[in-house]
């Protein structure tokens, strides 16, 4: 049997982990997968989520099963961190997930389940597991344009009129907050204009929220989608606790839907897809957060280191800008100071990327998408010469 299958695609985010594990170097610098870094290298358990731990190591009699759906104080909390008060919660359910990408699968699925042939339309660029995931469904998949490499913002223009061709029916997945890969962002007029949009053309919204926390801050990250969440009548929501909460390996996620009216049937169908997927979802992570967001000394605690981890990428942001701009004596890459989230994209060639890799150990993805958490704080000035060189 096994000789029937054929090889597979690679993902070019964990094929990048493996090279850059391979590379014997000393000097090497890791700007691959999204992973948060303190400023010695090291992604720490939050301090938070120690002390939860330790609380539920204590307190925690038995390890039977919990629900199909997962830990509900969880998903009531997740509902409430990225909705807040924008809409009414009866009409929010959900479903626990491994990891936010279990969200998002899950709710391909769902959708898959509901509207087989509907289209699902992602960004041009975005996360290529989106792509991926859709394809291997087998569901059909549309693009819109999104970056304008010229000005390295968002090209909403083109992006409208790309929208302007979605039929009734159809999903708009929109990342609700640091987009990945660019770290460009629509403003909350534009979320105006896109919920204007998915309101004339009947479509339903889906919104990839992996970095709430990382942009702006938790609220402010949320505020398209809120907005977006308090004039639509359906929507779906994907969200992460592996960067936020730092949980990446415990894989904290939860699918939300929002409905007109009655949950049921839409819950029902979560649960159904997460029994025949994996039956119930892991459960100690969800825990975890469900424990922090009950206690409000603990949230506080949360709050405030991840507030201390994105000022930390913002200077970050602002320090590598301003060494770009020495290094290249050029304003070229002034946009990293004003793009939010853990990535942009440099807008190099692949040729420059790999290059960049091979000469100065310098790993970033092809398409010259680095992680910001990864920058080294006393070495950007030659990170910057690096590039300058290259270029
Ligand atoms: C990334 O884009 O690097 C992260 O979302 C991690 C992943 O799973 O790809």
């Amino acid at each position: 049997m096994f000789d029937k299958l054929k090889p597979q695609p690679e993902d070019k985010i964990i094929k990048l982990i493996g090279m850059y594990a391979a590379d014997p170097r000393d000097q090497k610098l890791d700007l691959g997968v999204g992973v948060y870094k303190d400023a010695s290298g090291n992604t720490p358990v939050m301090r938070a989520v120690k002390k939860a731990e330790a609380r539920l190591l204590e307190s925690q009699d038995t390890k039977k099963y919990v629900g199909l759906l997962g830990n509900l104080d969880f998903v009531a909390a997740m509902g409430d961190l990225v909705l807040g008060d924008s809409v009414d919660s009866s009409r929010v359910t959900g479903a626990q997930t491994p990891g936010g990408t279990g969200a998002i699968r899950q709710i391909f699925e769902l959708i898959n389940m509901a509207s087989p042939d509907a289209t699902v339309w992602i960004s041009d660029p975005s996360w290529p597991n989106h792509e991926a995931i859709l394809k291997y469904l087998g569901m059909n998949i549309g693009k819109y344009r999104y970056f304008d490499d010229a000005t390295c913002g968002v090209d909403f223009d083109g992006m409208m009129a790309d929208l302007d061709g979605v039929a009734e029916g159809d999903v708009v997945l929109l990342h609700g907050c640091c987009h990945n890969p660019t770290g460009a962002n629509i403003t909350l007029e534009q979320w105006g204009q896109v919920t204007n949009l998915v309101l004339s053309k009947n479509v339903m919204p889906m919104i990839d929220f992996a970095y709430q926390g990382f942009g702006d801050g938790l609220d402010e990250d949320a505020e398209g989608v809120r907005y977006m969440a308090a004039r639509v009548p359906e929507m779906l929501v994907a969200a992460s606790c592996s960067k936020n909460f730092g949980l990446y390996r415990d894989r904290v996620g939860v699918a939300l839907a929002l409905c007109k009216g009655d949950t049921m049937l839409t819950k029902g169908a979560m649960a159904t897809l997460n029994r025949v997927n994996f039956s119930f979802p892991p459960d100690h992570g969800a825990t975890v957060v469900a424990i922090i967001m009950a206690d409000p000394d603990l949230k506080a605690e949360w709050m405030e280191e991840l507030e201390s981890m994105r000022t930390s990428m913002l200077s970050l942001r602002t320090g590598l800008a301003e060494a770009l701009r020495r290094e290249t004596n050029s304003d070229r890459f002034d946009f990293v100071a004003d793009h939010r989230g853990m990535f942009s994209r440099l807008g190099l060639t692949s040729d420059q990327v790999d290059q960049l890799r091979e000469t100065h150990g310098i790993y970033m993805v092809g398409d010259s998408r680095f992680n910001v958490a990864g920058l080294p704080a006393d070495g950007l000035d030659d990170l910057a010469k690096a590039v300058a060189e290259v270029l």
